[in-house]
């Protein structure tokens, strides 16, 4: 009789821990994740901390988009998520960038991480960053091995895009703005001081991240090219991040009324929001060509540090 009760007891224990653990499953989307593979070398497997089980935790992210801002680091991030090895932060973790994150230490950037299997990658964006000139040692810190996804457009394109952003957060808040040539030209050149066009000064912040990192842990993305055509540059992100191919092209489609491509994964399919691919604010002609003028000299400086040039204006 005993021990037919203790018998019990000990398959209810059972059950109710494999109940907590399926529970803790469902709960980090864990239970949809397909098999993984199991590469121990794996950046983000090196940050772990131990458990007996093979179950979800949340890990620091082995591979980082550090930027550019409005470069298409959204699109690359939930490309990347197709794969079925790759976790990603949703949020823009600002870490290393801001000051009141970063005392907060590691344990607070690993709880904003995703849950992720062994051998699964995490990866977080946040296109800040790039050109912030404490950021490079301080992902040095964290890991050393960690793998840098730089996505960049054209400067001139992408600063547009960058003013078009905030004049749309300005009047969101019922905020006034300035129109973009107040801000871009000072007596009809091209004014160094205005942020936007400081942020799109690749070949300066690169300088400061090839200072900390070799140039084979930067993989550089043609934002340009995944805009026309995202599957060659997935696949070779898939290729820099040791990732065994898995995105393929029909995770793609073109959609017509967004005029981007969209993405399509297990019978869903998914465009990026509203603030992606939005109209451009207007500029003139004659101050366009100014901004790709005054990018040429940049830009040159920009190509030698990454070995490859891009057809920008
Ligand atoms: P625009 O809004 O200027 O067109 P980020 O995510 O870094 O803010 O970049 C935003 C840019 O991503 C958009 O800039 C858009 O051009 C680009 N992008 C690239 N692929 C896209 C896609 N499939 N859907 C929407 N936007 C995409």
């Amino acid at each position: 009789m005993l021990w037919t009760v203790l018998l019990a007891l000990l398959v209810l224990l059972l059950l109710q821990t494999q109940l907590s653990m399926c529970l803790k499953e469902l709960r980090t989307g864990g239970s949809s994740l397909p098999a993984v593979s199991s590469s121990s070398s794996s950046p983000s497997s090196s940050s772990s901390s131990s458990s007996p089980y093979n179950t979800t935790q949340q890990r620091l992210p082995g591979a980082i988009i550090i930027g550019v801002r409005k470069g298409g680091t959204r699109a690359l991030l939930e490309m990347l998520n197709l794969h079925a090895d790759v976790e990603v932060a949703r949020a823009e973790v600002h870490y290393f960038n801001v000051e009141e994150h970063y005392r907060r230490g590691l344990a607070w950037y690993r709880a904003q991480m995703p849950f992720t299997l062994p051998g699964q990658l995490t990866v977080e964006k946040t296109p800040g960053y790039f050109a912030a000139p404490q950021v490079p040692a301080r992902v040095w810190d964290m890991n050393p091995a960690v793998r840098l996804l730089l996505i960049v457009r054209d400067p001139a394109e992408r600063l547009v895009s960058d003013y078009t952003q905030v004049l749309h957060n300005r009047m969101t808040r019922h905020k006034p703005y300035q129109p973009l040539e107040e801000l871009l030209l000072h007596k009809g050149h091209i004014d160094p001081s205005y942020k936007a066009v400081q942020r799109s000064l690749y070949h300066l912040h690169l300088a400061r991240w090839l200072e900390v990192f070799p140039r084979e842990q930067i993989h550089v993305v043609d934002g340009d090219a995944l805009i026309r055509d995202p599957f060659p540059e997935l696949r070779k992100a898939e290729r820099f991040l040791d990732l065994p191919p898995r995105i393929s092209p029909n995770n793609f489609y073109y959609n017509t009324t967004k005029g981007f491509y969209c993405l399509l994964s297990a019978g869903h399919d998914k465009c990026l929001d509203e603030s992606k691919g939005r109209p451009h604010a207007p500029l003139s002609t004659q101050a366009f060509r100014k901004l790709c003028h005054y990018f040429r000299k940049p830009n040159k400086l920009f190509f030698e540090m990454v070995g490859r040039s891009f057809s920008w204006c």
